[in-house]
């Protein structure tokens, strides 16, 4: 301990030789203040400063005792020196243990009161916080919550090199496991951390190397965050660094393809009018994903938007052809409304015939009808009534009634408004009739479950040669039959029993 005491200690205790003694033989801090208030009692004034600066010095910044400082600042206080006292707490503050500084912080808060400005004092609330966010994330590194909140106090209030430590501490909390639910809100660390290094430090470097040892860091092959890849692409953008942007994404469709980086890229390229490249990017997205019918879709129509009709139909034509398609109702819709835009109507009727041999779905009959309407053509009204008789005839064995009803009520709207009172008789005659009926419903477990009641609809061509009744006609003829031959003298109603039993 000797050893560490400067020349300037020893010329001070040869001043005052007693009190000297005390504190070489015994340097605890505690002698040290002593020694200094003795001083002070006495009206040595700077020698009391000199004794707390040396011993300031003589513990350094690795042997720092709270206690020293707030004497040291009561001292100062004592002369009315407001600055050196505040300079004194704040040395402190920011280097002892914060669990060793409650007293420190308490003294320094009561000071600030009585003596601070506003700044002082929103200093100190500050300072609680942080010290407070401190012990927790020391309780458990891997609480990122605790982290953004410490963050975003940091942020607002200290100088960059403060901020950009706190961030490093907390992105080296990595998530313990690769399981993206992990990830989610650590993510979050290094997108704020990216923000904060172009907005607020304007320092595009820096930004560089936040988003890029990011995606080093993501197990891209067990999982990826897209919106990285994204953010790090605009971010080179508005550097208007355009290749480093594209090779970003790239590397990111090549490591682990993901439908928002394909769309993002494309995107990108949109934005830049760089067409070919579009064309490309959806070619890869649809070797990806090959069942995708908004990808597809979305191709055509750039097409279509570029002028190349051609390459449009072409795009739909690979599209309907795959084999697997997630909503094929959705793509062939486009499609025809494709060639209807283009005012090509045998190659519009070309397209419904061949859904039709896919699908007898009554809403593709109606839909085909009501183009024949609107294709104002000559024999508009002939060609949709044909489309029309043609579903009658086709839906005629259609399970779902639903269905065939549907079809009537737009045939019959559409004769109604355009036909002859012959032609809206002719479908009035199709019309089903409404019956309520009741069934009994079964619970899971077999049971009853009381009765529903529900419409069924009967047509009256059914009606007309209704397979179900001729065989019912023939059961009972049978029925009859049998009864005569078993019980030729029975006596009893044979209709009776018929009914009995066939009901
Ligand atoms: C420091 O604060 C404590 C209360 O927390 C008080 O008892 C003590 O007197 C204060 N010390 C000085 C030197 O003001
Ligand atoms: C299909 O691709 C689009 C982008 O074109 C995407 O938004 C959508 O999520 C994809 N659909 C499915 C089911 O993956
Ligand atoms: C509707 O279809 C049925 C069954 O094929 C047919 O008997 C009937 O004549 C058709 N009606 C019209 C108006 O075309």
């Amino acid at each position: 301990m000797f050893l560490v005491l400067s020349p300037n200690v020893f010329c001070l205790c040869l001043f005052s030789l007693n009190k000297c003694a005390l504190v070489i033989v015994h340097p605890d801090v505690k002698n040290w203040i002593k020694y200094a208030r003795f001083e002070e009692k006495h009206g040595y004034i700077a020698h009391g400063r000199k004794v707390y600066e040396r011993a300031v010095e003589f513990f350094g910044e690795d042997h720092m005792d709270e206690n020293l400082y707030v004497a040291f600042a009561k001292f100062e206080e004592n002369q009315k020196e407001s600055e050196r006292v505040r300079v004194i707490y704040k040395y402190a503050l920011d280097r002892i243990p914060k669990q060793q500084a409650q007293e420190l912080f308490k003294n320094y808060t009561i000071f600030e009161k009585k003596y601070g400005d506003r700044r002082g004092i929103e200093d100190i609330i500050v300072n609680k916080r942080r010290f407070q966010y401190e012990e927790e994330v020391k309780a458990n590194p891997h609480n990122y919550d605790a982290w953004f909140d410490y963050l975003r106090l940091v942020e607002s209030d200290t100088d960059a090199d403060t901020v950009r430590e706190v961030y490093e501490r907390a992105i080296a909390n990595v998530p313990p496991t690769k399981e993206k639910r992990h990830w989610k809100r650590y993510i979050y660390l290094w997108i704020n951390y990216a923000l904060y290094e172009e907005l607020e430090e304007k320092d595009p470097e820096r930004t560089r190397q936040v988003y890029q040892a990011c995606l080093e860091l993501i197990p891209h092959k067990k999982f990826t965050f897209a919106k990285m890849w994204l953010m790090y692409a605009q971010f080179e953008i508005r550097q208007k660094n355009l290749h480093l942007a594209r090779k970003a994404l790239g590397t990111s469709i090549g490591k682990s393809p993901k439908h928002k980086l394909f769309k993002g890229y494309i995107e990108l390229e949109l934005q830049l009018r760089e067409f070919d490249r579009c064309r490309k990017l959806y070619e890869k997205f649809l070797e990806f994903a090959p069942e995708n019918c908004t990808t597809w879709i979305k191709f055509a129509e750039l097409e279509t938007i570029l002028g190349d009709t051609e390459r449009a139909r072409a795009v739909y034509e690979l599209a309907i052809g795959q084999p697997r398609l997630d909503m094929p109702e959705v793509l062939w819709k486009s499609y025809i409304d494709f060639e209807i835009e283009q005012e090509e109507f045998d190659k519009t009727r070309n397209l419904y015939r061949r859904l039709l041999q896919r699908t007898q779905h009554v809403k593709v009959w109606i839909s085909f009808a009501q183009f024949e309407l609107s294709a104002g053509s000559e024999d508009t009204l002939a060609k949709c009534r044909q489309i029309y008789e043609e579903a009658n005839k086709t839906l005629r064995n259609c399970e779902e009634k639903e269905e065939r009803l549907m079809l009537l009520e737009s045939w019959r709207s559409f004769e109604h408004e355009l036909g002859s009172e012959s032609a809206q008789q002719r479908v009035a005659k199709l019309m089903p009739e409404r019956v309520k009926k009741r069934r009994k419903l079964q619970a899971e477990d077999g049971s009853d479950a009381g009765w529903e009641e529900y419409y069924d609809y009967i047509f009256p061509e059914d009606a007309a040669n209704q397979p179900n009744l001729k065989l019912l006609a023939m059961a009972k003829l049978w029925k009859k039959q049998q009864k005569d031959d078993d019980e030729d003298d029975d006596e009893q109603d044979p209709d009776k029993d018929i009914d009995e039993s066939s009901s």
